[in-house]
């Protein structure tokens, strides 16, 4: 994790060094940390691949934990909607929370549309570069309204949502993300199992 912050707008404020290290806990739990940081289209499956990661992780004895958007949305950002205001601070809070979480040593999965890249972008800057792991739900929008698992697409369509991501808001894809798995094709298994190869791969893990 990056030591730096951004300006606060207190002042008089003195910034403590941890005591017990990034590596010391790394050593402790048996793997490093990082956050897999899911994107895409409402629908496209982000949650519920998390979920599954997350219990894979489980099941191999890594720590993990989901952050998902529906449920921040219940608590620390149940003061947000969807302005691109909104979804800017929904998003910097996110990654604060994530970067927490990883510095504590767990791979932390997040699911959030996270729909503009300039947004992404401040995340992935909280992290040294191989510590934020962009990973690209690419899924149709033809799949995701076929899914529309909540009916928003719907509503989105009869204009009872307004600034609904793909339909009236838009959605920026990664233009170079660490991870993209292809949601039209792929199950959820087989996108488990990629991403833990990745990770394995890059000794963020070690699967026994
Ligand atoms: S984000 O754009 O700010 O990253 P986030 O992932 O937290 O969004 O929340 C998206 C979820 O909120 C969707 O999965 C959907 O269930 C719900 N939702 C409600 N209204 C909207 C909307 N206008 N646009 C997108 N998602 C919405």
């Amino acid at each position: 994790m990056k030591s730096e912050q951004s300006a606060p707008k207190a002042r008089n404020l003195t910034w403590h060094e941890a005591g017990i290290t990034h590596s010391q806990r790394h050593d402790l739990n048996g793997h490093k940390s990082c956050v897999i940081w899911f994107t895409g289209l409402s629908g496209s499956g982000k949650s519920t691949l998390a979920n599954r990661l997350d219990a894979a992780l489980y099941a191999r004895n890594v720590r993990s934990y989901v952050l998902d958007g529906d449920n921040l949305r219940h608590g620390l950002n149940c003061d947000l909607g969807f302005s691109p205001e909104d979804r800017q601070e929904n998003i910097r809070r996110v990654g604060e929370a994530a970067r927490l979480l990883a510095d504590a040593g767990l791979v932390v999965i997040t699911a959030f549309i996270s729909p503009y890249r300039r947004d992404r972008d401040a995340v992935r800057g909280l992290f040294e570069n191989e510590e934020f792991v962009e990973t690209w739900l690419d899924c149709s929008l033809e799949t995701c309204r076929q899914r529309d698992p909540k009916g928003l697409y719907k509503k989105a369509d009869t204009g009872e949502i307004a600034d609904f991501t793909g339909v009236s808001a838009p959605y920026e894809a990664p233009l170079n993300p660490e991870i993209t798995i292809d949601g039209d094709r792929l199950s959820e298994e087989e996108a488990v199992n990629a991403i833990l190869a990745w990770l394995q791969d890059r000794e963020f893990i070690s699967l026994r």
